[in-house]
């Protein structure tokens, strides 16, 4: 059995004033949802704050990203080991990072790798442009993203990794993908390409996601589905009536 998992994705929103106003408000009730595993991802600078809110509770925290080199001269980066003093959760490959600032499939490889090293959870996010849906090439852009991103980890840290199919054209646009499509890719696209990576087993007990667009009015619709374990959520996860409804549906 695969446990839900909801992760709220802040990107570059919330000051450490507002990231503190927020959890306040939405962790108390996080807090009484069962059987679902929730995680916050705030931007860096709050992480430390967001961390001693949580003491004590069971909600999990997140990076967005974080560098492979443990330290040493990279200006503006965050290392594996300094994400893993307060997280123990990191996103990495997210569209956005793709697209605005460089990231591969190698270096989502290399970074996956050092999350395997420095006892972190991945959050490995996958999903074709619209341009790239259109043309038809889903399969071949999302099983690529997952078989270079995903390569040369040993199957027993497969299982851990949490994959998030966002596709790109749902991403902040208001016009998530329906709950019978992000099924197909996660059951045709993902789950083979995992098994064919790591072996079946694997690929039935990794958890998959759904992002782009999730609200708390159609996130039953992703859960109900048989291949999708949890969500990815963007602006949904800056209103804390609106992502304590999500994980609620998650909850079941
Ligand atoms: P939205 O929920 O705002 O569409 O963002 C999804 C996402 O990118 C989560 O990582």
């Amino acid at each position: 059995m695969r446990t839900p998992f909801v992760a709220g994705n802040w990107k570059m929103n919330k000051t450490i004033a507002e990231a503190r106003a927020l959890v306040s408000e939405m962790a108390p009730e996080l807090q009484e949802i069962r059987g679902v595993e929730k995680v916050l991802c705030p931007p860096f600078t709050a992480l430390f704050a967001v961390s001693s809110l949580l003491i004590g509770t069971d909600i999990g925290l997140g990076a967005q990203d974080m560098y492979w080199e443990e330290k040493g001269a990279f200006t503006g980066q965050v290392s594996p080991l300094m994400v893993r003093e307060l997280c123990r959760y990191v996103i990495i490959g997210h569209s956005e990072r793709r697209a605005y600032f460089g990231e591969t499939d190698a270096s989502v490889n290399r970074k996956v790798a050092a999350a395997q090293a420095f006892d972190l959870i991945p959050i490995v996010c996958v999903g074709e442009t619209l341009s790239e849906y259109e043309s038809g090439q889903t399969a071949e852009v999302v099983a690529r993203q997952v078989r270079e991103g995903l390569k040369g980890l040993p199957a027993e840290f497969g299982s851990r990794i949490v994959i998030a199919y966002e596709p790109v054209w749902a991403i902040g646009t208001g016009k998530a993908s329906s709950g019978e499509n992000a099924n197909a890719v996660v059951r045709d696209i993902i789950r083979p390409a995992l098994a064919e990576l790591f072996d079946p087993q694997t690929a039935q007990a990794t958890r998959v996601l759904y992002g782009g667009s999730v609200t708390a009015a159609n996130a039953a619709e992703f859960f109900q589905q048989p291949e999708i374990d949890g969500a990815l959520v963007g602006g949904a996860s800056l209103k804390a009536g609106e992502f304590v409804a999500i994980v609620k549906a998650a909850a079941g």
